[in-house]
């Protein structure tokens, strides 16, 4: 990648894995744009929008969207801006197979492709360690954990002073069920890129700086 191309980046992995964290720190590092379609799902429901309404019983019963509405997101991602020049990290998109191929297609039309999937691989034991210890803003979408990342001051966001919010998603029984659907719907995605030869596995048991550091390193040879 020259530095006035775009540099196109998948994070996947499980729920809580720390794709949210990692793409925010990957982002202010390389100077991307994050696109995390949970938080902008989060904020349709917070404005009470005809997709806020849709999104709200599934993402509560910890299942996937209606792919026709996640197309209408991609598709808003790319209005109104020079989509050739786009440089993103999609936090959340592929999640099905089905939608791996939309994006693939979405991007072929334009002549672009994805440069690397990164893969956060954590067990799922981990994975519930870390959601029900996590809180986040409801204001600027920020996580924090109670144990591995408190904010400064008690129960408040350190952006905006905002008080945290434990998120309904975030209580056992839907982790396990956000997990299910993981397992079933989402892993055959790191295969389809896998057989591209776009996938990079990354440990994401190691703290919060190491993580970053390892996709760092694999970012490299992009630049
Ligand atoms: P979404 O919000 O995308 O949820 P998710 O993918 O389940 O991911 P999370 O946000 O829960 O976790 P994360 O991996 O970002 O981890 P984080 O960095 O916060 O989606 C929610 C719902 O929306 C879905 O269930 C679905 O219903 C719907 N949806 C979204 N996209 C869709 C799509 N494409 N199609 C259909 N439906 C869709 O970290 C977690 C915690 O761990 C934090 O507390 C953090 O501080 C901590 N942490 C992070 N890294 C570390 C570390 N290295 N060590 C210790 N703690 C750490």
């Amino acid at each position: 990648m020259t530095t006035n191309s775009a540099l196109r980046i998948i994070m996947l992995g499980p729920p809580g894995s720390g794709k949210g964290t990692q793409a925010t720190r990957i982002c202010e590092r390389y100077n991307l744009g994050h696109v995390s379609t949970g938080d902008i799902l989060r904020r349709h429901i917070q404005q009470g929008s005809e997709l806020g309404q849709k999104a709200e019983t599934a993402m509560a019963a910890g299942e996937l969207l209606p792919d026709s509405l996640l197309y209408q997101m991609l598709e808003e991602l790319y209005e109104d801006r020079d989509g050739e020049h786009v440089s993103f990290i999609l936090d959340g998109f592929p999640r099905s197979l089905e939608q791996a191929e939309a994006l693939e297609e979405f991007l072929q039309n334009r002549g672009q492709k994805v440069h690397q999937v990164v893969m956060l691989v954590l067990d799922d034991e981990k994975v519930v360690a870390r959601l029900a210890g996590r809180r986040t803003c409801p204001e600027c979408g920020r996580s924090y954990h109670l144990l591995a990342a408190p904010p400064r001051n008690e129960g408040v966001c350190d952006e905006d002073g905002t008080e945290l919010i434990w998120r309904t998603d975030d209580h056992e029984e839907i982790i396990r069920r956000r997990l299910q659907t993981y397992h079933q719907e989402t892993e055959p995605v790191a295969t389809f890129y896998q057989e591209q030869g776009v996938l990079r596995e990354v440990d994401a048991s190691a703290d919060m700086d190491q993580v970053e550091a390892r996709i760092a390193s694999g970012l490299k040879e992009l630049m």
